[in-house]
């Protein structure tokens, strides 16, 4: 039997308490996540995780999205300390449940140009997944060729790395049930047509890379390269990664 090979995406806001300035890290969240990856046999997974209150706050206060100066450089390193700490709970709580799991650091890989990667060796990423090994990426601060450093965030590497591997399914787990329409109802389905006219309602918490809409316009453009993906609630990952129907919202070309 062939195995299903899936991307999650786990967002900052579910495995970091976001609502704090510190750098606080959801355990309980984590350890659950890995127990299910752990009992699934029939799915190969590639993990991407988000930052939330552990790389969210460093890359703002050294105002990184916007690119570097002379005022700022020492912002690399911190955003990225944090990114990679980060980076290190998700895989160790991975390894304690029993998946062979290594962190992959985009910095030390990618380039950007004005905000976008324009290149990254998918290569090493696609060897580890057919050896078994289980790659956790994370949203990071990268070079760029253009303002000198931008902050990528996980759903830009989704992109990327579903645009360059084969990848049979992609769900995103974040802190809310799906893109809510203004009742407060989730909607089920967005497409290019249907995203215009969608209000959504931006992150209350510190997010330099754009929130829920900037989450849903990434995910737009990868719809475009004719690739779907969902969104749904952290405690729906069991349902994703069962295919199942899990309540959220399918973004879809
Ligand atoms: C942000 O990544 C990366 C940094 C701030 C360094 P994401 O944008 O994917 O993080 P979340 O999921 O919103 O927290």
């Amino acid at each position: 039997m062939n195995k299903e090979r899936i991307i999650l995406k786990l967002g900052g806001s579910v495995i970091t308490d976001k609502s704090s300035g510190d750098c606080r890290v959801n355990r309980p969240v984590l350890e659950r996540i890995a127990g299910e990856l752990s009992s699934r046999e029939g799915i190969v997974p590639l993990i991407v995780h988000g930052a939330g209150s552990c790389g969210h706050p460093e890359a703002k206060e050294h105002h990184l999205d916007k690119g570097l100066d002379h005022t700022n450089k020492a912002g690399v390193f911190i955003t990225h300390r944090a990114v990679c700490n980060l980076n290190y709970e998700v895989v160790n709580a991975l390894r304690a449940s029993g998946v062979e799991a290594v962190g992959i650091h985009p910095l030390d890989a990618c380039t950007a140009k004005n905000g976008r990667l324009i290149s990254f060796d998918c290569k090493p990423v696609e060897l580890l997944v057919q050896n078994g090994i289980i790659p956790v990426l994370h949203g990071d601060v990268v070079m760029d060729v253009g303002q000198g450093a931008c902050i990528v965030s996980g759903d830009q590497l989704i992109s990327f790395l579903a645009g360059n591997m084969a990848v049979d399914r992609i769900g995103l787990a974040t802190d809310v049930a799906g893109v809510f329409d203004p009742d407060g109802n989730v909607i089920r389905h967005i497409n290019k047509r249907s995203a215009g006219s969608l209000e959504i309602r931006g992150s209350g918490s510190t997010d330099v890379t754009g929130g829920m809409r900037g989450k849903i316009n990434e995910l737009l453009l990868l719809a475009e390269t004719g690739v779907e993906s969902e969104l749904f609630h952290v405690s729906r990952v069991s349902d994703f990664l069962d295919g199942r129907d899990n309540g959220g919202t399918l973004v879809s070309p």
